[in-house]
Formats: C-alpha cells, structure tokens, sequence
C-alpha cells in the first residue's frame, strides 16, 4: 500500500521544498508519494529558492526540478497525512478542511515547535530549517516504520 504525504508551507519555495526532498531521501518511493505545496500562490510553478537549493545540495539532495504549487482542498483525498511548517499556515490548512476526517490529518511537522520562514534571513537561516527537517523526517520515518 502507498502512503501519500504532503509537506506545507506559505510559499512552496523555500521550507517545504525542503521537507519534500528530505523525506524522499530517507523512505523508499515505491511505498510512499510525497509532494510540497502552499497555502499562498505568490510563487506557483518556479524552482525552489536558491537557498533551500543550495542547502539540500550540501546534503546530497536535488531539490532543483521541484515547481511550487498551491495547495488545494483535493490535496485533503490524494494525502494521507499533511505536514504543516507553522502555526499560522496550519490555521490556514485547518480551516480548508470540511470533515474531522481531513482535519484529523494535519499537523505541525514539529509537534511544539515551528519552522520558522526563512525567507528574509540569510544562509544560517536556511542551514536552521534543514536542521529541524531533517529531525523532523527521522521522526515521521521512525513513526511510519514503528
Ligand atoms: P516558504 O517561504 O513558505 O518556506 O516557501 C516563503 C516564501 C515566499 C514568501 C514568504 C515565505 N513570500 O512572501 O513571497
């Protein structure tokens, strides 16, 4: 069986492009569809910042031919399980949802913590997020497996 995860963030260029990357890069894609989008549209159809391109590559990942879209309310049926970067956009996500059964399935990718944007810092800024999404995915892994 496939599981099907969707990483958010506001823009789909910088944190969850990330998340997207990293997640493919510890779980096998044959058992698991993982995708990225944003709660905003500001960015659809471009590459991932060069930032969040250049801190995956440092790590061995090519987040590069990624296209950012916009997360829409189908995303509730194609994903099992979404992954949200903060609290702000969680609210967002949440109040798109129509049924318990589609909110039961967001959640913050930290569980008492955010991903903060990254967007108006610098490359230490880019070098946090990929900190806190690679711990993040070992954990989501871990759970899967577990
Ligand atoms: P992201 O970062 O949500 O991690 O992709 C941002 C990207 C773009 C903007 C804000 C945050 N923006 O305002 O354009």
């Amino acid at each position: 069986m496939e599981i099907n995860i969707l990483m958010v963030c506001l823009g789909n260029i910088c944190r969850s492009p990330i998340a997207e990357g990293v997640l493919k890069s510890k779980l096998s894609s044959i058992h698991f569809r993982i995708d990225s989008a944003g709660t905003e549209s500001f960015h659809v159809g471009k590459p991932p910042d060069y930032r969040s391109i250049k801190v995956a590559s440092d790590h061995g990942i090519d987040i590069s031919l990624q296209k950012a879209r916009a997360f829409q309310v189908e995303d509730f049926n194609l994903f099992d399980k979404i992954y949200v970067m903060d609290r702000n956009n969680l609210k967002v996500i949440k109040q798109l949802a129509e049924t318990s059964k589609q909110r039961d399935k967001v959640s913050l990718i930290l569980e008492n913590q955010e991903v903060p944007d990254p967007y108006l810092g610098d490359e230490r800024d880019f070098k946090m997020v990929f900190g806190l999404l690679n711990k993040a995915c070992d954990k989501i892994k871990f759970d899967l497996i577990n």
